[in-house]
C-alpha cells in the first residue's frame, strides 16, 4: 500500500483518473474510510456544524482542529491528511498564518493544510509554500465568509464573478497550491477552471468535470439532519439505524431483557459463600 502524496495527486490529474476525497473528524471513520481507499481525508472545519453543532463554521478554534487531526492521524496509513485552517487562524498575518499551519503539521500530524481564498490569499499561500508546507486553496463558496457572501450560496453565475473565480484559481495555482477545492460553482465553469489550471481540482457541488470530488461525510452517511445540499448523495441513512439502534436498547433496559448472561461477569460459588457468610444473605 503506497502512501497517497501530493505528487499522487498530480499524477492522478494527467492520467485523468478521479480522486476520491472526504472529510473525517475522528480516529474509526477515518480507519474505515483508509480502508476503503479514499485518496485524501480533509479534516474540515465542517466539524464545527456537523459534530459540534455551530451554526456555522466561524467558532472553530485551532485547539479544536488540532485534537480533531491528531485523531484521524491515528486511524490513516494510506490517504493525504488536509487540515483546515480555521476561521481567523492565517488571516491576521502572515506570522499567524505560518505558526498555526506549522501547528497542523508538528501537532496535529497532517500532510498539508486548505486555507479559503482567492487572489487576496496568494501572499499568505505563498509564504506557507515557501517554508515547506504543502496547501490546498478553496474558493467558490467559502464558508468562513458566509456573512460577507450573504449565505450559503452558489458563486460564479455572472460573467463578472466567473471571470473573479477564474482569476482567484489562477492566482493560487501561482502562488503555489498543489490543488484547489471548487465549492457550489456552476459545473460547466468548474470543468473549465479545471482545463486552466496545472493542479487538481477538487470539487464539492462543482459537477463531474472537475479532478476529483470531495463531501461533507456527516451528508453521506445522512447524520446531518439540520440540511442536505442538493449536491449532497446520500450513500446511507446511519441517522435511522442510530436512533433505532437507541430506542432498542432503552426499550431493552426497561424490560429488564439486557443484559442478559452473556453479557455478565460470574464470581466462583466458593467466594460468594464467604461474602454471604460476611455480608449477609443476597440473591441477584
Ligand atoms: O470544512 C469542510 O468540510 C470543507 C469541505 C466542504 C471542502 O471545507
Amino acid at each position: 500500500m503506497e502512501k497517497v502524496t501530493i505528487h499522487t495527486l498530480q499524477a492522478m490529474k494527467q492520467r485523468g483518473e478521479p480522486i476520491t476525497a472526504l472529510t473525517a473528524y475522528d480516529y474509526p471513520t477515518a480507519l474505515l474510510m483508509d480502508q476503503a481507499g479514499i485518496d485524501l481525508i480533509l479534516i474540515g472545519d465542517s466539524l464545527g456544524m456537523v459534530v459540534h453543532g455551530f451554526e456555522t463554521t466561524l467558532p472553530v478554534t485551532m485547539e479544536m482542529m488540532i485534537l480533531h487531526c491528531q485523531a484521524v492521524r491515528r486511524g490513516v496509513k494510506r490517504a493525504l491528511l488536509v487540515g483546515d485552517m480555521p476561521f481567523m487562524s492565517y488571516q491576521l498575518s502572515l506570522e499567524e498564518a505560518k505558526r498555526n499551519a506549522a501547528r497542523f503539521l508538528a501537532e496535529g500530524g497532517v500532510d498539508a493544510v486548505k486555507l479559503e481564498g482567492g487572489e487576496h490569499m496568494a501572499p499568505t499561500i505563498r509564504a506557507l509554500v515557501e517554508i515547506g508546507i504543502a496547501v490546498q486553496g478553496h474558493i467558490g463558496l467559502t464558508p468562513q465568509s458566509i456573512s460577507a457572501l450573504g449565505g450559503f450560496k452558489v458563486q460564479g453565475k455572472t460573467l463578472e464573478a466567473a471571470r473573479r473565480l477564474i482569476a482567484d484559481a489562477r492566482a493560487l495555482e501561482e502562488a503555489g497550491v498543489f490543488s484547489i477545492v471548487l465549492e457550489s460553482v456552476p459545473a460547466r465553469l468548474a470543468a473549465l477552471i479545471t482545463r486552466l489550471v496545472s493542479v487538481p481540482t477538487i470539487g464539492i457541488g462543482a459537477g463531474a468535470g472537475c479532478d476529483g470530488q470531495v463531501l461533507v461525510t456527516h451528508d453521506l452517511l445522512g447524520l446531518f439532519d439540520r440540511f442536505t445540499p442538493k449536491f449532497a448523495k446520500k450513500y446511507a441513512d446511519l441517522a435511522a439505524v442510530m436512533r433505532s439502534a437507541f430506542q432498542s436498547y432503552v426499550a431493552d433496559v426497561h424490560a429488564r431483557a439486557f443484559p442478559t448472561e452473556e453479557h455478565t461477569f460470574s464470581i466462583s460459588d466458593e467466594v460468594w459463600a464467604a461474602i454471604e457468610q460476611e455480608f449477609g444473605g443476597f440473591s441477584a
